[in-house]
């Protein structure tokens, strides 16, 4: 009877514990905002992890010329906010909430991404 009881507790413990956490934490929400932005993904363009890549390399009136997307791991969040609020000629313009935009700097600029 008293490990039933304290197996109770212990599971009701965890339990609760369980309903404490948020359901995905807020890294991995941020991680799947960058690869699904309402839109064509950060990744497709800026890397798994916002370092930038090369989107097309073409040659043109006889010249190469090297489409890329800038590195956006250590950019200042005024920065970041301007470019995800504004029109580009290559990259597309999102209609993102001021939380969802912060959720992608913390995303992009963290040290240890999962
Ligand atoms: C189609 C490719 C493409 C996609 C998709 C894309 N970008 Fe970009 N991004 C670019 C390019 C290219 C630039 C350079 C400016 C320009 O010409 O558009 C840029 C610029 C930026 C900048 C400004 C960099 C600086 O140095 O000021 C930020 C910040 C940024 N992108 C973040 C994002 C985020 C966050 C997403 C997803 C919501 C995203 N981008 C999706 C191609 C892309």
């Amino acid at each position: 009877m008293r490990y039933l009881l304290i197996g109770s507790l212990l599971f009701f413990l965890s339990w609760t514990h369980l309903l404490g956490e948020d359901f995905i934490s807020k890294m991995e929400y941020a991680k799947m905002l960058y690869s699904n932005p309402r839109g064509i993904g950060c990744n497709k363009c800026h890397g798994e992890k916002g370092e930038g890549s090369i989107i097309a390399e073409y040659m043109h009136k006889n010249k190469k010329v090297r489409l890329e997307a800038p590195t956006i791991t250590n950019l200042s969040k005024e920065r970041f906010f301007h470019a995800l609020t504004t029109q580009h000629k290559v990259m597309p313009t999102y209609f993102l909430t001021w939380q969802e935009i912060d959720s992608l700097y913390y995303y992009v600029s963290s040290e240890v991404k999962k």
